[in-house]
């Protein structure tokens, strides 16, 4: 009985806990899937589901801004463990792993999304050209 009682109320945070996160609504293939669980248990209530940011002063990192040339594997891996002004250190709450697994996925969704490294310059040859 002594372990029903202990048992209970673990539930019922755990639902809890899981009930607050916003759910990823992206389909990812399979070697992100790691990443995308390990983002939504750390990183999503501030950055929003699919790190789309919305509701909340985190910003969006499937952005421009974030992308492999301006914002390196190594500056979040930074920003995680270190935290910012503005966003606590995450140390406590990732392994080297998970900060891995968590960088492969938003490089991914970054790509998905359209968002390219600025070497593809293709697009931007048009603009130059007309004065
Ligand atoms: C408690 C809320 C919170 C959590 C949890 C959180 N962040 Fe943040 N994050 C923020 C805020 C707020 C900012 C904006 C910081 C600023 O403007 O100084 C931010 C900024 C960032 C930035 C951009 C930093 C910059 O210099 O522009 C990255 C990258 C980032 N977070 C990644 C992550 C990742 C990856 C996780 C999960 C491992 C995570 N964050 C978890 C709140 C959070």
């Amino acid at each position: 009985m002594k372990q029903l009682r202990l048992f209970i109320p673990i539930l019922f945070a755990a639902l809890f806990t899981f009930s607050c996160a916003p759910k990823p609504t992206l389909e990812v293939p399979e070697p992100y899937k790691k990443g995308q669980q390990y983002f939504h248990e750390v990183c999503s209530n501030c950055h929003g589901s699919d790190a789309m940011g919305k509701h909340t002063q985190a910003p969006r990192l499937i952005d421009e801004e974030y992308i492999v040339d301006n914002f390196s594997d190594a500056d979040i891996s930074e920003t995680v463990l270190n935290g910012t002004g503005k966003m606590p250190p995450q140390r406590k709450n990732v392994s080297p792993e998970k900060i891995t697994e968590i960088i492969k996925y938003l490089r991914y969704s970054q790509t998905a999304a359209g968002l390219e490294a600025e070497d593809s310059e293709d697009d931007k040859t048009e603009e130059v050209l007309t004065p």
